[in-house]
């Protein structure tokens, strides 16, 4: 662990802005601004039901995950061809260049897409060409997940994996995302179990609004390697041990959690007690474009709420890179690039 040299409360937003770090918990779906929903869906000849970008914006207010997916799974009705999914992936990789990302992990569902018309290669191949485009402009690193829809059946999670299989090289692993409640990860253990057999790296969301029984059943059923939110966790010790034991990295979204109202407000968020208990917690932004910020705001307000510290943005920026899953030789260059940035930091 690196011994950091305290910083001034108000110049912390300044050093986490500047701090390299990764992020591994983000759907690239729900970074489509208003403002490019509106200009895809013109160029695809689309009406959205919202008179301008004004009324869409004032329509993000949330109960819970699923009134959230509700209004996501419409946004994403613009994105027809190749070129829309470059355009979406490009916009969040210049946001992420800009927010000191130096390596993303990208979800993606084409089960939405497929379910309107859109076939599953035509978004993998948009999404690849902008993380090829963005490597060679911004220097960042990327790996895409395939993300299986865990309201619909194991059959249609199979079917989907089968659609990308001519890409299976431009994939970096498979997760599991949309209504949790309901719709434990065994559902999905053939499925997991066949990706894992592809050589698929295995995240899971798990513990967003579901019990921590969904976060044992991810990693002893699905066998997955990292946690999405997984907050639920506080509340079983043995489980928080595993975690830390074993160094199960959770990828928690603090903005998202506040917007879907898993805690009342961000002062209440348990990201220190993960932190204190030695899990390998990260944060990360979910859906930007939806729940008010992309990471570098996820950092700022959860600093500000919680009154973390210095030592604790090397740690979470640590933790982001030890949970990738990029090879051990870059691996060490961006740790040594991260501990270069705080021992100079002044
Ligand atoms: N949880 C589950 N599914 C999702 C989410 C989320 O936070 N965002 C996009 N799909
Ligand atoms: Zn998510």
């Amino acid at each position: 662990m690196l011994k950091v040299k305290p910083v001034a409360p108000e110049r912390l937003p300044e050093l986490l802005r500047r701090m390299p770090k990764a992020e591994l918990h983000m759907h690239i779906e729900g970074s489509l601004e208003p403002e490019l929903m509106f200009a895809l869906a013109r160029r695809n000849g689309l009406t959205l039901p919202y008179a301008d970008v004004e009324a869409l914006r004032s329509a993000y207010v949330f109960d819970d995950l699923q009134s959230f997916l509700d209004i996501y799974h419409a946004g994403t009705r613009v994105l027809r061809t190749e070129q829309d999914f470059y355009d979406m992936a490009h916009a969040y990789l210049v946001r992420a260049a800009a927010d000191k990302v130096l390596h993303a992990e990208i979800f993606f569902d084409t089960q939405t897409h497929t379910s309107h018309g859109v076939a599953a290669d035509v978004a993998v191949r948009g999404l690849h060409r902008a993380c090829v485009d963005a490597r060679a402009e911004f220097g960042i690193s990327t790996g895409l997940i395939l993300c299986f829809l865990r309201h619909l059946s194991e059959r249609e999670a199979l079917e989907c994996l089968e659609q990308v299989l001519p890409q299976r090289e431009l994939l970096l692993g498979v997760g599991l995302a949309s209504s949790e409640v309901g719709h434990p990860p065994e559902k999905f253990a053939r499925v997991f179990a066949r990706a894992r057999a592809l050589g698929l790296r295995l995240v899971a969301h798990a513990g967003e609004e579901g019990p921590p029984a969904y976060i044992w059943s991810a990693l002893d059923v699905l066998k997955v390697e990292r946690i999405d939110h997984g907050v639920q966790a506080v509340q079983d010790a043995a489980l928080m041990a595993r975690l830390a034991h074993d160094r199960i990295p959770l990828t928690v979204c603090p903005l998202s959690n506040l917007k879907l109202r898993v805690f009342p407000t961000l002062n209440a968020h348990n990201l220190w007690r993960l932190m204190d208990a030695g899990i390998v917690a990260t944060i990360n932004s979910d859906d930007p474009a939806y729940f008010g910020g992309y990471i570098n705001q996820n950092f700022i307000q959860t600093f500000a709420a919680l009154g973390l510290n210095a030592q604790h943005a090397w740690q979470l920026a640590s933790n982001s890179f030890e949970a990738s899953f990029i090879d051990p030789a870059p691996k060490r260059q961006y740790a040594e690039q991260l501990q270069a940035f705080f021992e100079t930091f002044v």
